[in-house]
């Protein structure tokens, strides 16, 4: 623990290097819930989570247990999953449907899809007290803000701050992408998604998904070997292998190519790894779905729809979107070691089924726990933690490429090397202001 009062955040935070206790420390950690994820816009799911009326999803909101759910007038709702009466969680599971109203488990008080008190049993019981169905108090209470881009549903529970487009910013582009490459510009939810606790502190991850030195030395057995399948495939068919051993041979590209690729940090601590996976093999699935893009938008949209120079988005400081596989990963921290990860998909409506079989190919290969790729970065991030949290040294380094970055006059700061570390300086950049409640 620190021992002078928190946050005395200009003793953690160097321009080049950050204090252990960032990723250690309870107190630190209570700040972050209070000051950052309690207040701002987090995702709490997609609209086609909650397709009919009663339909409901529970989640997290920082320590907060909530509920989204879609109301009888098909708007979507995020209330905190609680009781007025004694405090008992309403839906019990992860999702569902609730009927045709929320009915408490303990003493039966049933609210409507929309949180209003339906009815109490025996209401006689509050005759003369200030509980009757017109207090506020009998109802469910809702999150202060909700809105949606693009059927990206987010709460804040805090009703000041930026609206969700501003807080989105240029990390927008992450579900335009997404539902610019659906033929019907919209996408649906594969309705399961991957749970996984790691155990580190939720900034190892967000740190991992732009650094661009670690895939070829973390998955490097795993990218090893399926280059080997590769080749092998080619030499005995002469056909080109299958496009998801290209997903796992693609993390051993040379130190050289990963350096080459950009990253675009933003002041939100947002950030945008640029460089395409190559999603266009010329064969007969992808070729159907080029002409259901071309139907469907004319040539030229579809083509810079289908060519936009994007690997990564993140949303700092719990989302990593891969926009061109319609890929998600959200974060909701439990302790300083703790955080739980949800991994979901997406499908492109309107697109063939083959395309939405490629998206389900690189969920299960790289994005799932029972991959090699996930589990070698969770190893990392484990020992990690452990490392963090012994009294070896006090300092973690971002000195790569310090100094050396492009800094624009709007507060974002471009790499000039793949695997500048300015990605994590920029993170912790915003994660100051945010601790300090400057955002
Ligand atoms: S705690 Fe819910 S009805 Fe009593
Ligand atoms: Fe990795």
């Amino acid at each position: 623990m620190l021992h002078e009062p928190i946050p005395n955040l200009k003793k953690l935070v160097e321009p080049d290097r950050v204090h252990r206790l960032a990723y250690t420390d309870p107190e630190i950690f209570e700040l972050e819930i209070k000051n950052i994820f309690e207040k701002i816009w987090v995702y709490c799911g997609h609209e086609s989570q909650v397709k009919k009326p009663g339909d409901y999803q529970t989640l997290t909101i920082g320590r907060q247990p909530m509920v989204m759910i879609r109301g009888k007038d098909m708007k979507v709702r995020v209330l905190y999953n609680r009781c007025p009466h004694r405090g008992v969680e309403l839906c019990g599971a992860l999702k569902g449907n609730a009927g045709e109203a929320l009915t408490c488990s303990y003493h039966s008080w049933r609210f409507h899809l929309d949180g209003k008190i339906e009815s109490i049993p025996l209401m006689k019981g509050y005759d003369g007290t200030r509980m009757n169905v017109d207090n506020p108090d009998c109802s469910m209470r809702a999150a202060a803000r909700v809105d949606s881009y693009r059927g990206f549903v987010f709460a804040s529970l805090s009703p000041d701050g930026p609206p969700l487009p501003e807080f989105l910013g240029e990390a927008k582009i992450a579900f335009d992408d997404m539902c610019d490459r659906a033929p019907e510009g919209e996408v649906e939810v594969v309705p399961y998604c991957h749970r996984v606790i790691q155990h580190s502190n939720w900034k190892f991850f967000m740190e991992n998904q732009l650094d661009a030195l670690h895939p070829s030395v973390t998955h490097q057995s795993t990218g090893v070997a399926a280059a080997w399948v590769e080749r092998e495939i080619k030499q005995k068919t002469g056909e080109a292998p299958p496009l998801y051993y290209h997903y796992l041979s693609a993390f051993t590209m040379s130190f050289d190519k990963w350096d080459s690729v950009q990253t675009l940090n933003y002041p939100r601590g947002h950030g945008i790894l640029k460089g395409y996976m190559g999603l266009r093999p010329d064969d007969p699935d992808t070729n159907a779905y080029v002409a259901k893009m071309y139907e469907a938008y004319g040539k030229e949209k579809a083509e810079k729809f289908l060519s936009r120079d994007i690997h990564h988005v993140l949303v700092y400081p719990y989302l990593s979107v891969q926009s061109p596989l319609q890929q998600i990963r959200v974060l909701r921290p439990i302790a300083p070691n703790k955080t739980l990860s949800e991994i979901w998909h997406f499908r492109l409506k309107g697109a063939p089924e083959a395309i939405y079989r490629r998206s389900l190919w690189y969920y299960n290969l790289v994005n799932s726990p029972a991959t090699m790729i996930n589990a070698d970065d969770l190893e990392n991030w484990t020992k990690g933690q452990w490392g963090l949290e012994s009294s070896g040294m006090d300092w973690v380094s971002f000195h790569r490429d310090h100094g050396r970055d492009q800094e624009n006059a709007d507060g974002s700061i471009y790499s000039n090397s793949g695997t500048s570390e300015a990605v994590m300086r920029s993170q912790f950049k915003a994660w100051t202001e945010y601790l300090a409640g400057d955002k």
